[in-house]
């Protein structure tokens, strides 16, 4: 396969220019190519496996994963062949199908504090979820989530406070990612009216270092919550399944009482669960959870399919080899060049940028040129891992970042920064 992506992109800015008129702003969104680069490609033609073309043609070994639902890269054929099974039978019916019960058995029997399951499309749709049966569970109304975490697009948790009103983060407080104490001092101000503590696995938050949990944090916050009444909520929408086959937790041996997950669960396709311990049984059973197209079947044979895969080719053990030697080339490729990284987060879910690359311009330099490589991959975010990926994408991905470490170095005044 060729890999050169130098072409223009005629396609894509025509269907930029037609954007511009009937989609405010262009395409919105984390998917805007604005926050790639000057001339990223904006526009999906199609995909497959660990690769996909622009819609001018060029082809990329996909390093972002659709950020984060293809857990087996794109199209993958037992995911496919579930889905057209459930779609010849019904997909979206006036009840469940069979999958759902077997779905919500196979995740109770896969994830060890499981010991029930609610799904619904979206990450936010499940951490908003897990906020309700928190506050139903508890009869109480503050939730602690960590500074600057993202856990969805809603108004209570959007990044972006345009059009949000102070009432809609009424009873939210803060912490700092890995820093008990300040879960200690939050929990403390609304001692007698802690629903909850939401955490991410891992502190992955767009645009800063990313930091592993540490274990004395973890155990603190389980403690807090032993101790408080209030639940441990894990948003696992990000990582679940990259990390472990269970909750991203579970390596540390801490249980959360609630854990959302959604993005890789069904491979692409349109899903998100909560799963809750035995104790949260009879609150989630008393909300009102619904949604024109939670109970849809052909995302969650999506889903156990998608699970099977993982388990029989040992998916995860796979992804991190993977992202374990993408890792290790990414930093001896630098040290060879002397350029300074950061590189953070997980082995399935890196993330690298540049010190004193404030305004990410040695980043997007760093990623255009991945590009332009035939790699895709982002300047602001972490990446994804697939178990596509193959030893000759590894072989692609590690030149192409030869090359645009080439780049950075080349830099014109930056080159001193870096050598300083
Ligand atoms: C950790 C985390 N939580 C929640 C969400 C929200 O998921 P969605 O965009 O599917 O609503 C995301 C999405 O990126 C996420 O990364």
């Amino acid at each position: 396969v060729s890999l050169i992506t130098l072409n223009p992109r005629p396609l894509d800015r025509a269907l930029r220019e037609r954007a511009a008129s009937v989609l405010p702003g262009g395409v919105y969104g984390h998917v805007a190519a604005d926050l790639l680069w000057p001339g990223a490609p904006q526009f999906v033609g199609r995909a497959e496996g660990a690769h996909f073309w622009d819609v001018d043609g060029n082809e990329y070994v996909d390093l972002m994963c659709s950020w984060g639902p293809l857990l087996l890269g794109h199209r993958h054929p037992a995911v496919e062949e579930a889905v057209a099974r459930q779609h010849g039978l019904v997909d979206c019916g006036n009840g469940p199908s069979p999958v759902m019960v077997e779905l919500a058995e196979r995740l109770v029997g896969v994830v060890d504090h499981a010991a029930w399951a609610m799904f619904a499309k979206n990450g936010s749709d499940a951490t908003t979820l897990c906020l309700t049966l928190a506050r139903a569970h508890t009869s109480r109304t503050t939730i602690l989530t960590a500074g600057g975490a993202y856990h969805g697009a809603l108004p209570w948790c959007t990044p972006v406070a345009c059009g949000v009103v102070p009432g809609d983060r009424a009873h939210l407080a803060h912490y700092v990612y890995n820093d008990l104490d300040s879960v200690l001092a939050a929990a403390e101000t609304h001692a007698g009216d802690l629903a909850g503590i939401v955490v991410s696995p891992f502190k992955h938050d767009a645009g800063f270092d990313q930091e592993l949990p540490d274990p004395a944090f973890a155990r603190g916050v389980r403690e807090l919550c032993d101790r408080t009444g209030a639940l441990l909520i894990l948003d696992d929408v990000r990582c679940g399944f990259r990390i472990a086959y269970g909750s991203s937790w579970e390596p540390l041996g801490i249980a959360p009482d609630l854990s959302a997950w959604s993005k890789g669960i069904a491979n692409g396709y349109a899903l998100a669960a909560v799963l809750g311990a035995e104790r949260v049984r009879a609150a989630a059973a008393s909300v009102f959870a619904t949604g024109s197209f939670w109970f849809s079947g052909d995302a969650m044979a999506a889903s156990l399919a998608t699970l099977d895969v993982l388990e029989r080719e040992d998916g995860v053990a796979a992804m991190q080899a993977w992202g374990r030697r993408l890792w290790d080339g990414i930093e001896a490729q630098a040290r060879e060049r002397g350029v300074a990284i950061n590189l953070t987060g997980h082995a399935t879910m890196p993330y690298l940028t540049f010190p004193d690359d404030d305004d990410y311009a040695l980043g997007e330099l760093f990623a255009a040129v991945c590009a332009r490589e035939g790699l895709f991959l982002h300047p602001r975010h972490n990446w994804f891992v697939s178990t596509a990926l193959s030893d000759t994408d590894l072989d692609v991905a590690l030149r192409a970042i030869g090359c645009a470490l080439d780049a950075v170095v080349a830099a014109p005044g930056r080159v001193a920064a870096l050598d300083g």
